[in-house]
């Protein structure tokens, strides 16, 4: 077995840039993060039971009987929100360095493909606990299935088994929430990073270490990734988990953000929740779908979104990496981008619908309004890219020169 060779070639002998700042500590948080949720999720898996008669009291039972089944379940609810916080800042910094650029397009589309899963593994989660948010989110997303001409019906007939989230449903998400998708997302996290060691980290300059050898072969502006890194991940790590045990053992669901209030209802298909809305950190797709009149083509810009994502290191043609060198434009464009985002995130989440009426005072139709200021965010996300891949295409960007060195 050459497992020693292996993890040196990754570790004592991987050279990485030797600039790296904040927000490279992402990548490892996101490994320290998918680890909690495998181990919590495996305990977790000892005493649930996936059937909707017994499922919502199972996770009560859990949170009074088990010995430490509270800290552990909230380690995993807290843990699934604290796992979306760290990709949403490793994507960002993605888009900050460039380096999604060549040669990295592969570690792109693999983060990308993991992020779906990541979404995927969540909603199915979210399921389980058969709250009346699991029920009614379950309800409401799965019959986006049936926007899908001639098929659509039937298709979301068969992904539930039945024709209301029920057993069959339950039972499946079960299946996949601690099975294939967690094998998926293991599988494919392995390769993001096989793939990054292929072609070698990135930096905040987005200067290429590889390209400035010294005579020993080795990259002139690189560090050995073990110990210098490993020191300084496992201090990044410390202080997460730091924060993470703040919010686990004094704020938990952080006042319904992170677990929805309604979920601490059993599902009632007979009662619907007043707002039913996802978890925060799909909110900013669901806006897309509210704030779209027409359903299907809220569902086609919900998906838009994320294939634009899919698509940047193609859309994006500008030679220089990042954001520090870059022209004015890209810098803007990305501060909307970012802002766009997080503002559809407020939206559904239905923050905006409580700030407006105050700012607006009586007699304004509220709905309105937001629905107008969601669609001058869409054109603020998809602006973006449109404007990025003109800005890049007739060379109308002026960038600065990047140093040949890492500074
Ligand atoms: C379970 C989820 C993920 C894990 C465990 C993970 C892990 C890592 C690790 C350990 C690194 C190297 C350290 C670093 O550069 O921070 C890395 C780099 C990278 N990841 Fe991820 N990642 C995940 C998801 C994603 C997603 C969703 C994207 C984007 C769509 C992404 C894009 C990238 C890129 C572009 C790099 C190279 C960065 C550079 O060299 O500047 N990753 N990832």
């Amino acid at each position: 077995m050459p497992l020693i060779s292996f993890v040196a070639a990754h570790t004592s002998r991987y050279y990485a840039p030797k600039n790296f700042n904040v927000w490279y500590y992402f990548g490892v948080l996101a490994l320290v993060t998918l680890v909690n949720q495998l181990v919590t999720g495996i305990f977790l898996a000892m005493h649930f039971k996936p059937s909707s008669a017994d499922a919502f009291a199972s996770v009560e039972y859990i949170m009074r009987d088990v010995e430490w089944g509270w800290l552990i379940r909230y380690m995993h609810s807290t843990g699934a929100s604290l796992f979306f916080v760290v990709i949403y800042c490793h994507m960002l910094r993605g888009l900050m360095y460039g380096s999604y650029k060549r040669p990295r397009e592969l570690v792109w589309l693999l983060g990308m493909a993991i992020y779906l899963v990541l979404m995927a593994e969540a909603f199915v989660g979210y399921v389980l606990p058969w709250g009346q948010m699991s029920f009614w989110g379950a309800k409401v997303i799965i019959s986006l299935f049936g926007a899908i001409p001639v098929i659509g019906e039937s298709l979301s007939h068969w992904i539930m088994g039945d024709y209301v989230p029920g057993d069959a449903t339950l039972n499946r998400f079960f299946a996949l929430h601690v099975v294939a998708l967690p094998l998926v997302l293991l599988l494919l996290v392995t390769v993001h990073i096989l793939a990054l060691h292929e072609v070698g980290s990135n930096n905040p300059d987005g200067i290429e270490i590889h390209d400035k050898l010294g005579r020993d072969g080795k990259p002139l502006d690189g560090i050995p990734f073990h110990p210098y890194y490993s020191v300084e991940d496992f201090l990044s790590t410390v202080v997460f988990l730091l924060v993470a045990a703040f919010l686990i053992f004094f704020a938990p669901t952080v006042g319904g953000l992170f677990l929805e209030h309604d979920n601490f209802i059993e599902a009632n298909p007979l009662v619907t929740p007043e707002h039913i809305k996802p978890v925060w950190y799909f909110t900013p797709y669901y806006a897309m779908l509210r704030v779209v009149p027409d359903k299907v083509l809220g569902i086609v810009t919900m998906l838009l979104a994320i294939v634009a994502l899919f698509l940047l290191p193609w859309l994006d043609r500008g030679k220089v990496k990042s954001i520090r060198y870059r022209g004015r434009g890209y810098q803007v464009a990305l501060g909307v981008f970012v802002v766009s985002f997080v503002l559809l995130g407020l939206i559904g989440i239905g923050a905006i619908a409580d700030v407006l009426p105050r700012l607006l005072g009586p007699g304004v139709d509220v709905n309105q309004v937001e629905n107008w200021i969601g669609r001058v965010l869409l054109g603020g996300y998809f602006g973006f890219f449109a404007f990025v891949w003109v800005y890049t295409r007739f060379g109308i960007e002026r960038t600065r020169p990047v140093p040949e060195r890492v500074t």
